[in-house]
């Protein structure tokens, strides 16, 4: 009891740790993927788009932590996609923070769709993060692109589809298209599944 108490104590003092990092990403989405990741079976896959600087990328991780799992982050670590920021390499820091998780995290540079394009397809996904390009056209391509590697009944969640209405229009496409399953849509986070055939 007193043990599982402390694991407790110290999981939320590591999860505020990683909120303490730079990153379009707050601590009450991060214990949303957090526990997704945690849910998961040993040696699952997990790929996240969008990974930035690591913010999202760390807390999921910290959820995989004690297993074989591993994190694919794919990003040009160029603040593509319609971002805000000007254009610049954001690689250096994304290594720097997830340094503690590196054993986990695997990181794939490029754009999405050239990734998927040279991803083994016998390597199937148990939980897909879709944080990258926010237009339309792009949410919709990585969802294309992405959704058929996802195994049937498995987590696809997506950020910011509350603020973005390009996300939100693909992401609503594929849920009435029966491509998706809504589960929740939990403050910014959009979480869905694949349904079983
Ligand atoms: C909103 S940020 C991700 C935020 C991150 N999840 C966090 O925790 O802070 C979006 C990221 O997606 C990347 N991106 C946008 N379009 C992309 C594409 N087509 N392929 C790969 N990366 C892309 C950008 O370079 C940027 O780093």
């Amino acid at each position: 009891m007193r043990k599982l108490l402390k694991d407790f104590l110290c999981q939320g003092r590591r999860l505020e740790e990683i909120d303490r990092q730079e990153g379009h990403f707050g601590i009450k989405e991060g214990r949303i993927v957090f526990k997704i990741a945690k849910s998961l079976k040993d040696f699952s896959v997990v790929v996240e788009i969008g990974a930035y600087k690591g913010k999202s990328a760390c807390f999921i991780a910290e959820g995989l932590k004690g297993l074989s799992s591993r994190l694919y982050c794919v990003d040009t670590w160029f603040n593509d996609g319609g971002m805000r920021q000007a254009r610049m390499d954001t690689f250096p820091d994304f290594l720097r923070n997830i340094s503690p998780w590196s054993g986990k995290i695997i990181p794939l540079r490029g754009f999405s769709a050239d990734i998927r394009k040279a991803w083994p397809l016998e390597r199937k996904i148990d939980f897909l993060w879709i944080d990258g390009d926010h237009a339309y056209q792009g949410v919709k391509k990585d969802i294309d692109d992405w959704l058929p590697l996802v195994k049937d009944g498995c987590f696809v969640c997506f950020h910011d589809y509350r603020e973005y209405s390009g996300v939100k229009r693909a992401v609503d496409e594929k849920i009435f298209e029966g491509k998706l399953r809504l589960v929740e849509s939990k403050g910014n986070v959009f979480l869905a599944k694949k349904p079983i055939q």
